[in-house]
């Protein structure tokens, strides 16, 4: 069944007998102390908690490494009884970067015998007009880009045909047969010629998304400060590179409606994407993706392949197919490029007087992508002063877009490194260094956070790294040939949460089904969604069916900022609290009820019974309450908001230590250590959690020596638009990795304490690696990635 997990072979028997779920939240009892640190080290059985802090197995793990778990290109045979079968359709791109298309000739395409229809902007159904339809939940100010629309060209890779034919082979080889002319104009996608005419998109304050408001006098200080470093750094354009390539399978179902199976981050946002941009009603399309190949942000958007997918199957009245090739995803959102400039002033104790950070970051001609890369330096340090800038360079590319940790794994890289320069220069320990600027408040609004163990993360990795064996000086430490380096920085992200909906069906024999349409990324949602539900209910976890991905379930955000686990784990929570609501009320009617007297907040779920929370003894079992009430289910669908009052700031946090090895003579350099130490609230899953974190750190490696969108500014056109030649890390790139997660209390975020890891984890990763290769050799080098050439420099 599509985006169910029906909970077979996973961990092998039924939860804790005697265990108490939470159902009462406000039994302090059940969250906070010894259950919380025990359940931590992944210990939580029969600690008040079953499921939620264990290293529990990915429920979905079992589908994907057997290929059970389909994916959007994979669906062949539902619905496909209407029609002909299922059509594939090959996408033509642009060979120029702006211009303007003067004629498509599609005549020997449509010669190959198979070739069902060439569709571009000329002979395209109709579609809406207006910007506002195009515009999905996560689309920045401007124009949203429209396929097949009309004839102008913004960017190399766009596609301007669709080639629709019985096989994919056939598809492909008839769209290298579309030939196009162009009229040229001149491009630019060279950020170095952009800059002096970037521009501010909004002030400082003004919006979520532009640097926060200044404060102090940060020329002044920076003037007067003891000791000042001041430098440029560049990160490239990077790629999001998922395994999964983009791909929808449009189902026509021969009454004018379609079913969508799609590789996105957000079902319901591309159902609406589709219904505005095709205009038509939002019964006629369901757009579903059970299973994700990874998206790291770039599923965010509706992707043009979806829109191609659905346009295609409703104006053939069959079922279509299209699936980008590896090299057609660069044409779609990247990390953009950026400038960042810092200067920081200090006085001779090592504390901040002064910081300003100004950013130019790359965008589309059509859209104002931006995210706020300058505000982590004035939040995450004691100082009075400071000043930001951001500014948007305009290229003839796609717009640019989130990807993983968006503004922090590229804002904080250029802090942490200033920071290490800084304290080279006042000649501190960079740890040390840290520790004087601590602030246990947010800097920017001056609040304090709802929690923040930083310190924790600073203390419990540095021991775990064994950073107190370091020598201070540069080139001070060898392994042979080898230089060692060592090198440490900060990470910081949001906690934040989302308005979503759940639906519970809890059935007389202990089963549940639990509902959201929310995605399951990769990252483990399937998983800690039954966690949440089998604790709150007191079921063992085998008993939790999860049903997500699907636009016709309750509301959900997009899954991306790491703010799913938070939102739909307390979407359950809530929910569960109204079905605990309406089985007590079912067991009240019971003649001589045990809970006759018990209001819902005096009962707990626990092994298939209300139980009350004062007495033990007086328990109620699931199964009586309703055979008494004649009904075999309970159903409860509510929607969460989280009213924040705005009094206090919610972050992640995290201290990362890593260890390079430099070639001295061929400058090759090897992450051979990397510890990472986050303070994220409660871990729902010590496992998923870790590989979430690791896998960060992966792309942390990535980020400092590899990772680089190279684009021939001649042609601009991406000229490494490839997994050979994008390089990324592999498993000899990867050695030790180790990951903590510190206590960390949160009583007022949200009743379980979750913040969220999706993305801490990279944050500051990039610069801790930098940091170690300065240390290694005594050579610092502000453009990402550092590869050896650069060393040698
Ligand atoms: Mo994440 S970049 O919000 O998918």
């Amino acid at each position: 069944m599509v985006g169910e997990i029906s909970r077979r072979n996973v961990l092998g028997g039924a939860a804790a007998v005697g265990t108490v779920g939470l159902g009462g939240l406000v039994d302090p009892e059940g969250l906070g102390g010894p259950a919380r640190a025990v359940a931590q080290e992944g210990r939580g059985r029969g600690a008040g908690l079953a499921y939620i802090g264990t290293p529990t197995s990915r429920l979905d793990g079992r589908a994907k490494v057997t290929g059970a778990a389909k994916y959007a290109a994979e669906y062949n045979e539902a619905g496909l009884a209407l029609g002909p079968g299922l059509a594939h359709g090959s996408v033509v791109t642009s060979g120029i970067a702006k211009g303007r298309i003067l004629a498509i000739d599609a005549a020997a395409a449509l010669r190959v015998a198979g070739v069902i229809a060439v569709l571009t902007h000329q002979n395209r159904p109709d579609m809406a007009s207006t910007d506002d339809a195009y515009k999905d939940e996560t689309a920045p100010e401007g124009s949203p880009f429209r396929p097949l629309y009309d004839d102008k060209i913004k960017f190399s890779g766009q596609p301007i045909a669709l080639v629709v034919a019985e096989e994919p082979e056939i598809a492909r080889f008839a769209a290298s047969l579309v030939r196009v002319q162009y009229d040229e104009a001149e491009h630019v996608t060279d950020l170095y010629r952009q800059r002096e005419a970037a521009f501010a998109p909004t002030k400082p304050g003004a919006s979520m998304f532009g640097p926060p408001k200044p404060r102090g006098k940060a020329e002044e200080a920076l003037a007067a400060a003891t000791v000042r470093h001041a430098a440029e750094y560049y990160v490239p354009i990077e790629h999001h590179n998922p395994m999964e390539l983009y791909a929808s399978t449009a189902i026509w179902h021969g009454d004018g409606k379609v079913t969508v199976y799609d590789k996105t981050q957000g079902v319901q946002n591309v159902h609406r994407y589709l219904c505005g941009a095709l205009i038509i009603e939002p019964d006629d399309v369901r757009v579903m993706s059970p299973y994700m190949g990874g998206g790291f942000g770039s599923g965010l958007r509706p992707q043009y392949q979806v829109l191609l997918a659905a346009l295609a199957a409703r104006a053939l009245e069959r079922s279509v197919r299209v699936a980008l090739t590896r090299t057609q995803m660069y044409g779609l959102g990247y990390r953009p490029a950026m400038l960042q400039r810092i200067e920081l002033g200090a006085n001779g104790r090592g504390e901040l007087e002064a910081i300003t950070h100004d950013a130019i970051t790359v965008t589309s001609q059509y859209e104002d992508f931006f995210r706020q890369e300058t505000g982590w330096s004035g939040l995450l340090y004691a100082c009075a002063n400071a000043k930001y800038e951001h500014k948007l360079a305009r290229l003839d590319l796609a717009t640019s877009c989130d990807m993983r940790c968006p503004s922090a794994a590229t804002g904080v890289y250029a802090l942490e490194c200033a920071m290490d320069e800084l304290a080279v220069a006042l000649k501190v320990d960079p740890l040390e260094l840290r520790l004087r600027c601590y602030s246990d408040r947010d800097q920017n609004t001056n609040r304090p956070y709802s929690s923040k163990n930083l310190r924790d993360c600073y203390r419990q990795g540095a021991a775990a790294f064994g950073w107190q064996g370091r020598n201070a000086e540069p080139r001070s430490m060898r392994d042979g040939s080898e230089l060692v380096g060592w090198g440490m920085a900060t990470g910081v992200w949001e906690a934040l949460q989302m308005p979503i909906a759940v639906r519970i069906a809890l059935s007389s024999n202990g089963h549940a089904e639990v509902s959201c349409a929310t995605s399951d990324i990769g990252t483990g949602t399937y998983t800690i969604m039954a966690q949440v539900a089998a604790d709150m209910l007191g079921l063992p976890l085998e008993n939790m069916s999860i049903k997500l991905g699907d636009s016709t379930l309750p509301q959900s955000p997009v899954e991306g900022g790491s703010w799913i686990a938070a939102s739909v784990s307390n979407g359950i929570v809530t929910t569960a609290s109204a079905i605990r609501t309406e089985l007590l009320r079912l067991a009240k009617q019971m003649s001589n009820s045990p809970l006759a007297d018990a209001g819902p907040d005096d009962v707990v779920f626990a092994a298939g019974k209300l139980v009350s929370k004062r007495d033990a003894s007086r328990a109620v079992s699931i199964a009586d309450a309703m055979r008494y009430g004649a009904v075999d289910r309970i159903e409860q669908q509510k929607s969460t908001s989280f009213a924040d009052d705005g009094s206090h700031a919610h972050n992640t946090h995290s201290a990362i230590f890593a260890e390079v090895k430099v070639d001295e003579q061929l400058g090759v350099i090897r992450v051979t250590r990397v510890v990472n130490a986050v303070a994220a609230g409660r871990i729902l899953n010590t496992k998923t959690a870790s590989s979430q974190i690791m896998g960060s750190v992966v792309w942390g490696i990535g980020m400092a020596l590899q990772e680089e969108t190279l684009i021939d500014h001649n042609f601009g056109r991406i000229m490494n638009a490839n997994i050979a030649e994008y390089h990324v890390p592999v498993n000899a790139d990867v050695r030790d990795i180790k990951v903590i997660f510190v206590d960390e209390v949160d009583d007022s975020i949200n009743p379980l304490g979750v913040k969220g890891v999706g993305e801490i984890g990279i944050v500051g990763v990039a610069a801790a690696i930098a940091n170690a290769v300065y240390h290694a050799t005594g050579k610092r080098v502000r453009d990402l990635p550092i590869t050896l050439d650069k060393l040698q420099r």
